[in-house]
């Protein structure tokens, strides 16, 4: 009798060591411990034993169930453990992935970082239309039919009526028609000219700033300018007013600053003139006053107009304008 279970339990041992899935090892169990496995009718039989061998032969039989369900479980996490080191799969201790945060584009940073120091000085955000009339683009900035400022701008035309708007000023006539001085405004927005290479797109940013009121001179002018300067810059950079010319403005003016790359030395981005223009400005002209219905005997003011493309490259040192426009992300991340 003895035999017997000894038997089974180094039958049941050899199977179990030998079984390398757990589809198999979940068979042995049945065939071994299962209702009719070989141990559970081994223990059923103990009762038609002499009664002499029952007690020894029941204790065996319990001992070799335990042992052979404790080995079993030791090898089922044996089989798991290697199927596991073959196969990573999750592992949940390593840090989570984190969602890619994104962030302003360059533009809308330097866009927004411009309103933020022209509020901080009185002006106030306004915004006109991309698609404009021939009216506000030009006529009433005093540039008419046939002025040779209009070639100038390479006008993507809709009508002989509507433009793309090529400059921001046309914000300004907008803004006279329906508002009686103090005007103080600055107005960012996307303008279009017919023109592609290094240096330019035919969409681009700019940013207009009209100012009018009793008595404003151009000393208001500059010294406005000068403090959104510093600001955007620093406030040591050196900046100088240049005589210029726009329909619009008179006298007017372009303003440069030192050359942020050589510092004034001279180089390839300052074209050796050690000089930056970075805005155009003037007086407001006494027909564009006119043409929005004030009186010049009473208000005069002054308007600025700049490329945020162009600050922004020299701010941060972009060298190709067309990175601002290709979305690669190599390149937006660095901001
Ligand atoms: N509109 C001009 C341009 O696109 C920039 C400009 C110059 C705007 C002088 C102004 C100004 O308001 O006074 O080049």
């Amino acid at each position: 009798m003895e035999n017997t279970i000894e038997k089974i339990y180094s039958e049941a041992l050899s199977e179990i060591d030998a079984a390398s899935d757990r589809k198999t090892m979940e068979a042995l169990s049945t065939r071994y411990l299962g209702r009719k496995g070989f141990v559970t009718q081994y223990l059923k039989g103990i009762s038609s034993l002499p009664e002499a061998e029952r007690p020894l032969a029941g204790k065996r039989s319990n001992e070799v169930k335990k042992e052979l369900e404790a080995r079993i479980a030791e090898r089922l996490e044996a089989i798991e453990a290697a199927a596991e080191a073959a196969d990573p799969g999750i592992d949940v201790t390593l840090p989570g992935r984190t969602e890619p945060t994104g962030s302003l584009h360059p533009l809308t940073r330097i866009m927004t970082e411009m309103c933020e120091i022209f509020a901080r000085l009185g002006f106030s955000v306004v915004e006109g239309p991309e698609v404009e009339y021939d009216y506000y683009n030009f006529e009433a900035l005093n540039i008419p039919k046939h002025h040779p400022a209009r070639a100038m701008q390479d006008t993507f035309y809709i009508s002989p009526e509507t433009v793309l708007r090529t400059h921001t000023s046309s914000t300004q006539p907008r803004v006279m028609e329906k508002t009686q001085p103090p005007v103080r405004i600055i107005a960012p927005g996307k303008v279009y000219r017919c023109d592609s290479d290094l240096t330019h797109t035919p969409m681009f940013h700019q940013v207009e700033g009209l100012y009018v009121d009793e008595k404003v001179s151009f000393g208001d002018l500059k010294g406005v300018l000068t403090s959104f300067i510093h600001q955007m810059f620093d406030p040591g950079i050196s900046l100088r007013f240049r005589p210029s010319y726009f329909p619009f403005t008179e006298p007017s003016a372009e303003v440069d600053i030192k050359c942020v790359a050589c510092r004034g030395k001279g180089c390839r981005i300052c074209s050796h003139t050690g000089w930056l223009e970075i805005l155009g400005s003037g007086m407001v002209h006494p027909a564009v006053l006119e043409n929005a219905g004030y009186d010049t005997s009473k208000v005069s003011g002054f308007a600025f107009g700049m490329g945020v493309e162009r600050i922004t490259m020299l701010k941060y040192g972009v060298d190709d304008i067309r990175k601002y426009f290709e979305n690669d992300i190599r390149f937006l991340r660095q901001f």
